[in-house]
């Protein structure tokens, strides 16, 4: 029976979910700098990239690039894949993900739940990258089967898709976001956020994160872990990495990404990526030479569910050289850091407080 008066809250779409994430404080400084999360995986398909998905898709069908019964194609690490998965079974398109062997397998079982055709690479026996050769699989279909091909480093609508995000930061905190950290692949999640927070007024530094090993910012090429961000040499950067809009780039490897994912995981009880752990070990480092009173946000773009095999695998970091206790200990250094430096702000606001009363009692008698 209906009751008079209640407004339900129920969507009908996986899609309609997309958006409105939590912001989580990871911790403070004494001087009252603060460093929060944005929960990204907190989407349906559990990454921020299902925002970027809908918005290309959307515009692809209002440009005609996508008609009724359509056909997408894109190479992937995961995460895009799995948003154009949803938005292509609510619409219904067929898709199909370009992937490599870099992929995280729960991302292309996730692809594969949802109805995606999945096209494997394989570069191992050439010189040229996985990445590069997935972008070149994936064009190739394109051109033989008419299929879409939403071309994610390069199409405008990946960034447009993260001004809902820029909204939210607006409308949950009551100061500015002063600085905004994310890791880069294409570019699309920082970028776009960091240009709608200063079309809406906000003042602040983007500081791009990328994998030592990834060649966007000019660092020597070399081998990571890190899924999703970065570009290994050879790979043309795409226009979405708006230079201009970026303040500072930082590289962090994949040994201190990873520890400070599972010393998160291990302190606050939530999983987050590895690029998040990237983003969040950079956040750590700055937050204590920031103005005090700063607001800090990291864009957590996925959760560690996606690495229970990889980075939450003790035997695999091990055997790829990447598990440290040492790095562990340091990240959980900050922490105490932080914690301590709280503890003595509050003593020294008790200790002010109780002179002010003494001042005022003797003045009194
Ligand atoms: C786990 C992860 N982190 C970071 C990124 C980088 O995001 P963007 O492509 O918006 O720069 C991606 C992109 O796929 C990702 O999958």
């Amino acid at each position: 029976m209906t009751r008079l008066g209640v407004r339900e809250n129920v969507v009908r779409h996986a899609s309609e979910l997309i958006g409105a994430t939590p912001l989580l404080e990871l911790t403070r400084t004494g001087a009252g700098s603060r460093l929060l999360l944005k929960l990204e995986q907190f989407n349906p398909t559990g990454s921020a990239k299902v925002r970027m998905a809908r918005e290309m898709v959307l515009q692809a069908e209002r440009d005609g690039a996508l008609r009724p019964g359509g056909h997408i194609v894109e190479p992937t690490s995961g995460n895009t894949g799995t948003g154009l998965a949803l938005m292509a079974l609510e619409r219904g398109y067929t898709f199909t993900a370009v992937v490599d062997g870099h992929a995280a397998q729960d991302k292309v079982r996730a692809m594969k739940a949802m109805g995606a055709q999945l096209v494997r690479v394989d570069s191992a026996d050439t010189d040229v990258p996985s990445t590069v050769e997935r972008r070149r699989v994936a064009a190739e279909i394109a051109a033989a089967t008419g299929a879409y091909r939403p071309d994610q480093h390069n199409n405008p609508h990946n960034n447009a898709g993260y001004r809902e995000l820029a909204g939210e930061l607006r409308a949950d905190l009551s100061t500015d976001v002063d600085y905004l950290l994310g890791a880069v692949g294409t570019g699309g999640s920082l970028c776009g956020t960091v240009e709608e927070l200063r079309r809406l007024g906000s003042r602040v530094r983007a500081i791009a994160i990328e994998p030592v090993g990834s060649i966007i910012f000019g660092g020597p090429a070399g081998r990571y872990w890190q899924t999703g961000a970065g570009s290994p040499a050879g790979f043309p950067v795409g226009g979405n990495v708006k230079y201009a809009a970026i303040d500072e780039a930082c590289q962090v490897g994949d040994v201190d990404a990873f520890a400070t994912a599972r010393v998160v995981a291990r302190r606050i009880g939530i999983l987050i990526g590895g690029t998040a752990g990237a983003a969040v070990f950079a956040a750590l480092r700055r937050l204590v030479q920031l103005p005090a009173g700063s607001t800090a946000v990291v864009l957590v773009c996925d959760a560690g569910e996606k690495y229970l095999d990889t980075v939450y695998d003790e035997d695999w970091l091990l055997a790829r050289g990447l598990y440290s206790e040492a790095a562990q200990q340091r990240v959980h250094r900050l922490f105490d850091a932080y914690d301590a430096s709280l503890r003595l702000a509050a003593a020294d606001a008790r200790r002010a407080e109780f002179d002010d009363d003494r001042a005022l009692a003797k003045t009194g008698s």
